[in-house]
């Protein structure tokens, strides 16, 4: 088995894990749910969600658009997911590796990622990624970003306490089990996150005039739309 073997199989592990113990509220990658919806193409009509876990965001989408295809590399996420997505007849949720998935060229009006990008070979993906896009659909990413410099570590003086202020006002009812509290430990001991200029340098390399910033909650934020013409 190699080195990248068996990182999906940890990375599949822990997220079988976290599944079983996902509570519903507020978190640092819904918070900017408005924000992504708000990138959708203005014909959109079949999306991808990469990496849906239990489908809060491949729901929203559902609402506005025909066709989703949610995908996830654990079983137990494609699982919740679905129990929590019986009122919707248009998401199709597949278990699968993003990595080994067959795309179909000019498939989709949109594709989303959301906090899982930093689990992939990026670089290697986005090729793959801008083929299965339609000509003016947007690829719409959301990750997590590592601390580079004196900028970062001042706007943590506001983030942690709205963080702490959110978490109090959604979640104070929400009780994190100690089972919990550990599975993401043990899956944080082997994540890695992009820079800012990182996550600018890749895909502004692949993806010509893409726009990538940085939001509070310790995420940047990639959109692309592909030529019309291309
Ligand atoms: C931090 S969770 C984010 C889930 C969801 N997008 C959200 O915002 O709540 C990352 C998800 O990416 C999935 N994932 C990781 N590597 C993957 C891969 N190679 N192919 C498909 N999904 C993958 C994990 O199983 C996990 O459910």
């Amino acid at each position: 088995m190699g080195m990248s073997d068996s990182l999906t199989q940890k990375i599949r592990n822990d997220f079988d894990l976290i599944a079983l113990h996902d509570r519903e509220g507020w978190d640092h990658n819904n918070h900017y749910h408005h924000f992504l919806l708000k990138q959708l193409p203005a014909q959109c009509k079949t999306a991808l969600d990469i990496g849906c876990g239990t489908g809060e965001f491949s729901r929203l989408l559902a609402k506005r658009v025909e066709k989703v295809f949610a995908i996830d590399l654990s079983p137990n996420m494609i699982e919740v997911a679905k129990q929590r997505s019986r009122m919707f007849s248009n998401i199709d949720f597949q278990v699968a590796d993003v990595l080994h998935w067959e795309p179909i060229v000019e498939q989709f009006d949109l594709i989303v990622s959301i906090a899982t990008l930093h689990h992939l070979p990026v670089e290697s993906l986005l090729p793959n990624l801008k083929a299965t896009l339609k000509p003016g659909g947007r690829l719409v990413i959301l990750d997590l970003l590592e601390h580079e410099n004196l900028r970062d570590q001042v706007s943590d003086f506001v983030a942690i306490p709205l963080n702490w202020l959110f978490q109090v006002l959604n979640n104070k009812h929400l009780q994190q089990s100690p089972e919990a509290a550990a599975a993401m430990r043990e899956h944080l001991r082997t994540d890695h996150y992009l820079t800012l200029s990182q996550a600018q340098r890749i895909y502004t390399s692949s993806l010509r005039r893409a726009k990538v910033r940085k939001h509070l909650f310790w995420r940047y934020s990639v959109v692309w739309e592909k030529s019309a013409a291309a």
